[in-house]
C-alpha cells in the first residue's frame, strides 16, 4: 500500500501542499499519496488519531492547530520546542515526533533561492505569534546583528524579547515606536496581507536597498505591504511561496529521506498563478 501522508487544518482546503508533496514525489519517485484533512475546531486529536489508525505516516499541520499538535507529540525537536508550535508530525512506531520546519524554509528561501545574507543584517519583524516565534531562532543563530520585533500588542512582542533576548539581540517595540530607524531586512510575519491591509509601519524603517519579505503568498507575488515597501525604496521584495515550498521539501525530507529540487516546483506554481 502507498504510504499516506496529509496536511491537516481548518481551513484546508485552499492548501497548496498536496500539490507541492505530488510534485516532490514525482520528481523523487516516491510512492506516496498526500491528501487534505479537514478537522473542526476542536477535533484535531480525533483526526489525528484516526489518522494514525489508518496506517498514515506523517502530517503537515496548519492553521490553527500548531500548538495543539505540538501538544499531542510524544517527541519534539529542538527548533519545535524553540517555536513552541509544530508544523510536521511523524508516526513510528506508536511515537508521534513533531518538528517545525517554517524557520529552516524561510531560511532557504532568503539564502539560496533570493541570495540574501544574514549574517551583521538588522531586522525588523512585523507580528508576534506564531509565524514569529518560530523564525526567531533561525535567525539569531544565523548571527544578525538585531531583531527588533513590533506588534500591535506590544506585550506579546515583549514576551518574544524575554524569551529570545537570552540568546541574542531581540527587542520590542510598539509600532509608533518604530518611526526614525531603518532596516536592512524586515519580514511581515503578522496576518494582515490575508485580509489584504497593511501593518501600520512608517515609511522610515525600510533603510535604502533594504530586503522586504512577506510569509504570505499571493497571486502574481504581490501584497499590499511588498507594493507599498517598493514605494519606500526596497531593493528586494518577496512574497512567502518560496518558504512554503522550502518548509515542505525540509517535511519531505524527514519522511523520506530525500531532498527534492524546490526551484521547479516553485516555477510550477508561479506558472500556475499562485
Ligand atoms: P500566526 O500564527 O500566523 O502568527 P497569530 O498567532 O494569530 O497567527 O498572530 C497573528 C499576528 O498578526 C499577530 O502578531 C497580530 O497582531 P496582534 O497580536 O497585535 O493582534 C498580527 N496582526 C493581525 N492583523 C494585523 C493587522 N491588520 N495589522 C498588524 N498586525 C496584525
Amino acid at each position: 500500500m502507498r504510504e499516506r501522508y496529509a496536511v491537516i487544518g481548518n481551513p484546508v482546503t485552499h492548501s497548496k501542499s498536496p500539490q507541492i508533496h505530488s510534485a516532490f514525489a514525482r520528481q523523487t519517485s516516491q510512492d506516496i499519496v498526500y491528501v487534505r484533512l479537514a478537522a473542526p475546531k476542536g477535533g484535531f486529536r480525533a483526526e489525528l488519531d484516526r489518522f494514525i489508525a489508518h496506517g498514515g505516516r506523517g502530517l503537515n499541520v496548519t492553521v490553527p492547530f500548531k500548538q495543539e499538535a505540538a501538544a499531542a507529540c510524544t517527541a519534539v525537536s529542538e527548533r519545535g520546542k524553540f517555536a513552541q508550535a509544530v508544523n510536521t508530525l511523524t508516526f513510528k512506531d506508536g511515537k508521534i515526533v513533531g518538528d517545525n520546519t517554517d524557520g529552516a524554509g524561510l531560511l532557504r528561501d532568503l539564502e539560496k533561492n533570493l541570495h540574501v545574507g544574514l549574517h551583521g543584517r538588522r531586522v525588523l519583524i512585523l507580528g508576534a505569534g506564531g509565524a514569529a516565534r518560530g523564525v526567531m531562532m533561525p535567525l539569531i543563530a544565523r548571527g544578525v546583528r538585531m531583531i527588533v520585533v513590533a506588534n500591535r500588542d506590544r506585550s506579546k512582542a515583549q514576551a518574544l524579547e524575554e524569551r529570545f533576548g537570552l540568546f541574542g539581540n531581540v527587542r520590542a517595540r510598539g509600532y509608533d515606536e518604530l518611526a526614525g530607524n531603518g532596516y536592512e531586512l524586515i519580514i511581515n510575519a503578522t496576518s494582515a496581507s490575508l485580509q489584504g491591509v497593511l501593518p501600520p509601519v512608517p515609511g522610515s524603517v525600510f533603510a535604502p536597498d533594504c530586503v522586504v519579505y512577506d510569509m504570505v503568498y499571493a497571486a502574481g507575488g504581490q501584497t499590499p505591504f511588498l507594493q507599498f515597501a517598493r514605494e519606500c525604496g526596497a531593493l528586494i521584495t518577496s512574497d512567502g511561496l518560496g518558504m512554503l515550498v522550502e518548509q515542505a521539501a525540509e517535511s519531505f525530507f524527514i519522511w523520506r529521506g530525500v531532498r527534492p529540487d524546490t526551484a521547479p516546483v516553485l516555477e510550477l506554481l508561479r506558472a500556475a498563478g499562485v
